[in-house]
């Protein structure tokens, strides 16, 4: 208690420091990075491009943000999991059930750590898989079209942290929950949390096909805290490595009852192992009410699906697959670097980096190296599975990425800073400030085996002076160093939307020539698509009422329609009839109680509207498609509910 005081202490001090560092240089041009050299090295020039993605968490924002690297350009906000009006995802028939839970209709989630799909441990640019932290769920977002296909809600889980991390050939995306939880959930005291609450660590198998995901089991682990998590890759394939805090099973207080173990621990998982248990009938089916959302292209649709059942592991009863390395001071990364030979933990209390050896792991289990268990699972000596040990200099490491040239990069959140060391050798070669307080780092493929080590972006938390201020509530800060050299050089910085936790990147060459660029309208089988504007109608089914609206620059076919009633519940489904890149249309009608929706060459979406007041009402496309686009109107009459009009549409008469 009074070495946690004391190093809080040192922490604040730290700050402290920094700040008054930065007051005496900031907005000076001679000490920022404005020489012409650092400027030239992140300048696209108008009609280039950039030369890498970056996919930015957007942490409560609950959306996934692109950008270019190195000009930090943002392209395009990707919703995920919370509701956005600018194109209508989560408003629109099709996508609401994209967003469907055991607890309902959840517009909104915390999103912390992208994936991007892998084979053979290199990325492959297919899917970019997240979390969501706070209901647990994970989302397949689909590299081709850069929308959400598909979100699985994870149950038995809370706080849904760490997680979402895929093996080598994307065998699985796995999710391990923050906070321990009695599994079933179920009513009862808080005070007997210590040996009742429990751990899930959730496999998700990823059909390699579509992507589609479907659990396949959980490791029911005792009550820690599951931080972070990264795969076994090349040697170490088959494992799966889980940081821990709160392995003294507080449920109060955490900041002084959660750090009274010196040490706690890093999980290594053999997932192949407990794979090759479930397959030969392994593991108990317990009940569990989760969602499982598939958005289909073709169809332009999402169907939500309740599940009820899950098959968890107890992983005592599967000898060999799950040890315990003691780790010191509350790790909270857990990096493995390119060749998997090193798991580097993260203790955020301390100075110092721990690394381990998946090689002394072996031979310590082979040896049987084990100081004590922890609720039947066996912790090995700490000495038997150490590599090294970085003597950093800095405060508060959190997380590790790598080149791919032996060197590894770590953010350090107290003293502010990146910190490059040699693999191996454990030496500090280079430290730059970050500006401040800097969370997760990114380097373009740094989690995984190969790498490109041309730039890292640190994801700072603390932005105060980095930008003209806007009122109390800044974004976020991210800063982009070349790492080409020796040494690293700061470059720039940009601000990002949300929080970004952790990011994701690769080159632009691997995703640009299988971006999407049109929905062809042949392949549309929207039940209520249609193919060509001739088809355009208005029918009548008791009080619902089916627009089957088709827009193309620059009118809606129809666009005067009478014959609605109020108490009708009429449905707008927009087809956009185009078929040339870049050409969307939008639609919004006074009144509606939900969002525009924008609708892409050869989509078809869908929103409901319930007129209140009779009257004549305009609607309009919002997306400024053509000169005249304002042209781009029409008219909806409400009679009152009594009246006999009958249906009637036309455009051009
Ligand atoms: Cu269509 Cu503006």
């Amino acid at each position: 208690m009074k070495r946690l005081t004391l190093q809080i202490g040192i922490a604040l001090s730290g700050i402290a420091l920094l700040f008054s560092g930065c007051n005496q240089g900031g907005g000076s041009a001679t000490n920022g990075a404005l020489s012409s050299s650092a400027a030239e090295k992140v300048y696209v020039a108008p009609g280039e491009q950039d030369a890498y993605y970056a996919f930015l968490s957007g942490g409560y924002s609950g959306n996934l943000t692109v950008y270019g690297l190195p000009s930090g350009r943002m392209f395009k906000e990707i919703p995920v999991f919370s509701q956005f009006p600018t194109s209508g995802y989560g408003y629109s028939e099709e996508t609401k059930p994209l967003l469907n839970t055991s607890h309902g209709f959840i517009p909104w989630d915390d999103l912390h750590h992208p994936d991007i799909s892998q084979t053979n441990g290199e990325l492959d640019g297919r899917w970019i898989f997240v979390n969501g932290n706070n209901t647990p769920r994970i989302a397949r977002v689909s590299l081709s079209t850069f929308e959400t296909e598909e979100i699985i809600e994870v149950p038995n889980s809370a706080g849904n942290h760490s997680s979402s991390f895929i093996t080598e050939n994307t065998e699985y995306v796995v999710a391990g929950t923050r906070f321990s939880v009695p599994v079933p959930q179920r009513d009862m005291p808080i005070s007997e949390y210590k040996g009742n609450f429990k751990g899930a660590l959730t496999f998700i198998a990823v059909e390699p096909e579509h992507g589609h995901m479907d659990i396949k089991f959980q490791v029911i682990m005792p009550g820690f805290n599951y931080d972070l998590s990264h795969p076994g890759r090349g040697k170490s394939h088959g494992w799966f490595f889980f940081s821990t805090y709160n392995t003294e099973e507080a449920s109060t207080l955490l900041e002084v009852n959660a750090s009274q173990n010196d040490k706690d621990f890093i999980a290594a998982i053999n997932w192949q192992k407990i794979e090759e248990y479930v397959n030969n009938g392994g593991g108990t089916k317990v009940p569990a009410n989760y969602a499982h959302n598939i958005y289909d292209e073709s169809r332009h649709m999402a169907t939500s699906t309740m599940k009820n059942e899950v098959l968890t592991v107890d992983p005592t009863d599967v000898p060999g697959a799950v040890y315990l390395l003691p780790t010191p001071k509350s790790p909270h990364g857990c990096d493995v670097d390119p060749s998997g030979q090193y798991i580097i933990g993260s203790g955020k209390l301390s100075a110092d980096i721990t690394v381990h050896s998946f090689d002394k792991m072996l031979a310590a289990i082979e040896g049987k190296q084990f100081d004590g268990e922890a609720y039947g699972i066996p912790i090995l000596k700490f000495d038997e599975v150490l590599a090294g040990v970085v003597k950093s200099g800095g405060l508060g490491p959190l997380h590790t990425e790598f080149d791919g040239n032996g060197n590894a990069y770590t953010t350090f959140f107290i003293s502010s800073e990146v910190v490059k060391w040699q693999l191996g050798t454990w030496e500090v070669i280079d430290r730059k400030p970050t500006f401040y307080s800097v969370g997760h780092l990114m380097i373009p493929g740094g989690n995984s085996r190969k790498p490109f080590g041309k730039y890292v972006v640190a994801m700072n938390k603390i932005t105060k002076d980095r930008y003209l201020p806007t009122g109390p509530e800044m974004e976020h800060s991210a800063q982009i160093y070349d790492i080409s050299g020796e040494k690293m050089e700061l470059l720039y910085d940009f601000p990002t939307h949300g929080e970004p936790h952790y990011a994701a990147g690769c080159p632009a060459e691997l995703l640009k020539p299988n971006s999407k660029k049109i929905y062809r309208l042949d392949e549309n089988n929207h039940p209520y698509g249609i193919k060509s504007p001739a088809e355009a109608r208005v029918e009548r089914d008791g009080k619902d009422v089916h627009i089957y609206l088709s827009t193309i620059r620059s009118h809606f076919t129809p666009d005067n329609i009478e014959g609605v009633k109020v108490g009708d519940r009429v449905y707008f489904h927009v087809t956009n009839h185009e078929q040339d890149f870049d050409v969307p249309h939008g639609f919004a009608h006074i009144g509606a109680n939900t969002s525009e929706i924008l609708v892409m060459p050869g989509q078809t979406k869908t929103i409901v509207w319930e007129p209140k007041q009779v009257g004549v009402w305009p609607f309009y496309c919002t997306d400024f498609c053509s000169a005249l686009h304002q042209e781009m109107q029409g008219y909806i009459r409400v009679s009152p509910a009594g009246s006999n009009m009958e249906l009637a549409w036309s455009m051009g008469e």
